[in-house]
């Protein structure tokens, strides 16, 4: 059966831990994977923009091997002059794997449908689950595992990237505490189905409103911004509400000393996170936007050639 990766909970906790073990393994030798050598070709389309997803992606199906075909679909039929389900057919019988980045996830579940190669979610208005994949990598490099560490993400607790903190974090076995203001609170049907896997991992997850509960010890404090792509006009005050859950200097010293910050990027300065929280000595960003590319590539050779399937020890 062709596996899709379309939500963060689509690998199981396993899974997840053998792709973030072989991603360790493909950056400690970046240029000796190439399980898409041929080369087998990735169709990598984008409704919205990107900077990290369509570099990353571009050169690590490069490095693996494969061929990568970056397109933006408003210079295709992609959802216009044919259905979501005949461009997903057609792609599969021409590439190895279609990576999407889109609006709604009906529009990628549509693809899937008509896909019969891997589909990967590249960032949808509800998940971000490539994202968490370099997140938890980061995390594993700098605290040493992802099982049993408390992760506080604070902003918008209603976006892609809150819940694909609550699905990806509760696999990882980590205590996921959200906070956002009130009416920025998760879907909850994302929350039931968190806990549901944290009750099998060891893990938890909450939904919170104070910024300060949330990150108070915690070991990873994370963010991501106020308004998402798709949101700009939607006639919500975007920043009133939203100035209590501001990484700076005073809500992180809540955290535990040892704490690091995690912000998936593009950062609005001064708005979701400080210049002095971004640049500073517990940043751990730009090694979690590096991330991306070799969580990628791990991501894909698993669903392209089911990986190797082993781990290499007991992180989880
Ligand atoms: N973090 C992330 O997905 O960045 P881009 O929007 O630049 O791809
Ligand atoms: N929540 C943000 C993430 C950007 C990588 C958005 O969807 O725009």
């Amino acid at each position: 059966m062709t596996r899709h990766f379309l939500r963060d909970d689509d690998l199981t906790a396993a899974e997840q831990s053998a792709v973030l073990d072989l991603a360790a393994r493909m950056k400690a030798d970046r240029f000796g994977h190439q399980p898409l050598a041929g080369p087998r070709s990735v169709a990598v389309l984008f409704d919205k923009q990107s900077l990290r997803t369509r570099f990353s992606f571009d050169v690590g199906i490069a490095e693996l091997g494969g061929h990568p075909l970056v397109v933006d679909t408003q210079v295709t039929h992609f959802g216009r002059g044919e259905t979501l389900g005949d461009a997903g057919r057609v792609l599969s019988r021409y590439v190895a794997a279609i990576v999407l980045r889109t609006h709604g996830d009906d529009r990628i579940a549509e693809v899937a449908a008509g896909a019969s190669v891997p589909v990967v979610n590249a960032l949808t208005d509800n998940f971000h689950p490539c994202q968490l994949l370099a997140d938890l990598l980061t995390v594993r490099e700098h605290l040493g595992g992802t099982r049993g560490r408390t992760l506080a993400y604070v902003g918008d607790a209603a976006n892609n990237m809150a819940h694909s903190y609550l699905l990806a974090g509760a696999l990882a076995g980590m205590h996921v505490r959200v906070a956002g203001p009130a009416g920025f609170g998760p879907d909850p049907a994302v929350l039931d189905r968190a806990a549901q896997l944290a009750a099998e991992t060891g893990g938890s997850v909450r939904a919170l409103t104070d910024a300060v509960a949330a990150v108070r010890d915690a070991d990873v404090v994370a963010t991501d911004t106020w308004t998402s792509m798709g949101q700009e006009s939607d006639g919500l005050d975007r920043i009133t509400p939203f100035l209590p859950y501001q990484i700076n200097k005073e809500l992180l010293g809540h955290a535990a000393p040892t704490a690091i910050v995690l912000h998936c990027l593009p950062a609005h300065r001064g708005e979701e996170i400080t210049d002095e929280v971004l640049d500073g000595p517990q940043s751990a960003v730009f090694d979690q936007a590096e991330n991306r590319l070799h969580a990628q590539k791990a991501l894909l050779a698993f669903l392209l050639t089911g990986g190797d399937g082993s781990t290499d020890g007991p992180d989880g």
